[in-house]
């Protein structure tokens, strides 16, 4: 496995094969199990469509996403270890570009067109404002600058991943957007790179978001599901910012297929998580 610092440390792993397709897994480090999952299906992905560019995996933290600036700061960097994950997981090349090779002239570098879907009421937009113009520019720099053939998004940032596949949609039609499937610890929560900054009673009472998700499974409508939510992260006092269900590819209100969805903070930590939502059918009385 190679580990390119700089585009030109890019382009000589791209080297006489700058045309051979490979799959991109963009990250920003911290990585968990989940990312390896991640990477393995690029890894996969890449051998069985036979493209010679293999799977890349890049590490920046992306500070246009960050509402907070503290947030920024404390999002954990642990490089050494990233780099043994991503060899164990199959990756061919990791690259950790410097701020200044994706931002070559500040932070001020053209955004992309903000899909709709990244503005849907009450999600993300609502909570970190910004957030997605910010990750809109650095997916769409990574993607220019790596060419990819196909990249792979995990289905935990649900809004995220329609947000890239509404963007790619339009930028760069020919780039194949492929979701991973959430991995979670035996409780339930989902895997996160915040999760390492729960204490220890918050990482217990963490686990009614995935609790909460399983009983709005349990609803016959779209309200009793919502309430079902609100009401099993009330029970750990666990302060909500929302938990919806909505349209799974607009995330506005309205028809199905549905996504249930949460964001709440435990602790100081913000944790996001989500899950198909399906209404219940209620035995007859
Ligand atoms: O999901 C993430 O880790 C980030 O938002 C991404 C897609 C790598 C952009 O910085």
């Amino acid at each position: 496995m190679v580990h390119a610092t700089s585009i030109v440390e890019l382009r000589e792993h791209q080297g006489s094969n700058r045309d051979a397709p490979c799959v991109l897994v963009p990250t920003m480090g911290a990585l968990h199990d989940g990312h390896a999952s991640l990477i393995r299906q690029g890894a996969l992905l890449a051998r069985e469509r036979g493209w010679g560019g293999g799977c890349i995996v890049s590490i920046f933290v992306n500070p246009t996403q960050f509402n907070d600036p503290a947030d920024f700061e404390r999002y954990p960097r642990t490089l050494d270890a990233d780099l043994r994950l991503c060899q164990q997981a199959g990756a061919n090349c990791v690259w950790t570009p410097h701020v200044t090779h994706i931002y070559p002239l500040g932070r001020t570098i053209e955004a992309p067109l903000l899909p709709r879907v990244a503005q849907a009421p009450g999600l993300e937009d609502a909570y970190r404002p910004g957030h997605f113009e910010g990750v809109c520019q650095v997916v769409a720099r990574l993607f220019d600058l790596v060419k990819p053939k196909a990249a792979i998004f995990g289905e935990k940032d649900w809004q995220q991943l329609q947000v890239i596949r509404a963007m790619i949609a339009i930028l760069m039609p020919g780039l194949e957007i492929v979701a991973g499937p959430t991995l979670r610890e035996p409780d339930g929560l989902a895997m996160s790179s915040r999760n390492r900054f729960l204490s220890a009673e918050d990482r217990r009472r963490a686990r009614a978001i995935s609790l909460a998700l399983c009983e709005s499974n349990a609803a016959p409508d779209i309200d009793q599901a919502q309430a079902n939510m609100r009401r099993v992260l009330a029970s750990e006092q666990i302060e909500l910012e929302y938990a919806v269900v909505r349209s799974e590819g607009t995330l506005e209100p309205g028809a199905g297929p549905w996504r249930a969805l949460i964001a709440a903070r435990v602790g100081s930590v913000r944790l996001i998580d989500n899950s198909p939502w399906r209404p219940s059918i209620q035995p007859r009385a």
